[in-house]
């Protein structure tokens, strides 16, 4: 596709959105979009791109007519979206492997449970990674070639400095946010404080992809002398955007509705979020925030829709959440050992086949009380 097609194609992307704000139905549907996770399985859906098809899935019901429309306009994007998806569960859960909150995820369409209409710091982590997450994986589909209306980065293209010059395939970054904005941020369509965190988190989410951004270069000349560099630019691996989304979950910043100035016509209000505390600086664009104090997560409660940590596993000698001591709150641990049978001692037979032991060792464990 030629660079001007592709102007076209974000340009029509934005004419999408300004046209949708006049559907200001206030119905609270943050995050429903998260339910897609389960078309993933039907491989012949999504490598169909008729839209009879789309719209008989129950699982794309979920989605806003809008959303199905970017969905139908960008064929392929998808599984690109729901592959989005599973990375960001997957580093969720892997970021918050140690802690009370450990990320849980159930079956149905509420993937999250009941935090996502919480407003605390783990709320914004839902949303930011989410959002990271189909900013990633549409950027890498366009480079890949697995998104029709989208392809490499190409404006990076000719001189770059003295050395080296712009070529290659650039992960198309740009394609990822604006479709990001689009389809994830749809769903947000209130003017209260919930509505503007979820925004500024989904915001932090693809800008932290964005900034994460490396140049990587590939040396041409005689005998690998380096005389001439092509570079392109190529995404983060996804556990960088995850450590830097939770670093910004340690550190942020809890906000109140600002009341100066409402300005109707403005999409993204960012300006009324402002610092609970007036002492401290107004949250940056690349700022996690939440508005109200995290549950403990410590024991079960339907209400707010937290498992406990009852039956998690945690570690005697930390004095850290994942010791004993804080990841029980304090109810104690039962400690149980138990027979692990490991693949051991395996050599290898030309050719070709590797044989091992069975190795059976025992294993302490300490659970929460
Ligand atoms: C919508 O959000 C509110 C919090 O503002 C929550 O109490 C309610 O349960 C949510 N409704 C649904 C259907 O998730
Ligand atoms: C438990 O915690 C100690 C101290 O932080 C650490 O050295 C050890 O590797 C941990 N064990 C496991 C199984 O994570
Ligand atoms: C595996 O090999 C080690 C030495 O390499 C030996 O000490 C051990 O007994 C072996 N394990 C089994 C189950 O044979
Ligand atoms: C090891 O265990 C597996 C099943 O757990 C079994 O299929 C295999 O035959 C065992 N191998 C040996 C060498 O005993």
């Amino acid at each position: 596709m030629s660079p001007v097609a592709l102007m076209l194609g974000l340009k029509t992307l934005w004419v999408l959105a300004f046209s949708s704000l006049s559907n200001t139905l206030a119905v609270n549907n943050s995050g429903r979009w998260w339910g897609i996770i389960n078309v993933a399985s039907s491989t012949n859906l999504l490598t169909d791109s008729k839209n009879v098809q789309l719209v008989l899935d129950p699982s794309l019901q979920l989605l806003s007519r809008k959303q199905r429309k970017l969905i139908r306009q960008n064929p392929g994007i998808l599984h690109s979206i729901s592959s989005g998806l599973q990375s960001a569960i997957k580093e969720c859960k892997w970021q918050f492997r140690n802690r009370r909150w450990n990320c849980p995820t159930m079956p149905g369409p509420n993937i999250f449970g009941k935090i996502v209409n919480r407003g605390c710091r783990e709320t914004a982590f839902i949303f930011a990674i989410t959002s990271a997450g189909v900013t990633h994986s549409v950027a890498r589909s366009c480079s890949e070639g697995s998104i029709e209306s989208c392809t490499c980065d190409y404006r990076r293209r000719g001189p770059g400095g003295p050395d080296w010059h712009w070529g290659g395939c650039s992960d198309n970054v740009d394609f990822g946010r604006v479709f990001g904005r689009e389809f994830v941020d749809s769903n947000e369509k209130g003017r209260d404080l919930r509505f503007l965190m979820n925004l500024h988190n989904n915001e932090a989410g693809r800008l932290t992809v964005f900034t994460e951004m490396r140049q990587e270069c590939k040396c041409h000349g005689m005998s690998g002398s380096c005389t001439v560099k092509t570079c392109w630019m190529r995404l983060p691996t996804f556990r960088t955007v995850g450590d830097f989304l939770k670093d910004r979950f340690d550190g942020a910043s809890r906000v109140i509705y600002g009341n100066k100035g409402s300005n109707r016509a403005s999409r993204v209000e960012l300006h009324h979020l402002e610092p609970e505390n007036p002492a401290h600086k107004p949250p940056s664009p690349h700022d996690l925030v939440y508005f109200e104090k995290s549950p403990n997560f410590c024991t079960y409660s339907g209400k707010t829709g937290t498992a406990g940590t009852a039956g998690r596993s945690c570690n005697s000698s930390s004095p850290a959440l994942d010791g004993c001591e804080l990841l029980c709150c304090g109810r104690g641990y039962r400690t149980r050992t138990q027979q692990v049978t490991e693949r051991c001692n395996c050599t290898f037979h030309w050719c070709c086949h590797v044989s091992c032991l069975n190795c059976t060792n025992m294993q302490v464990l300490h659970e929460c009380l």
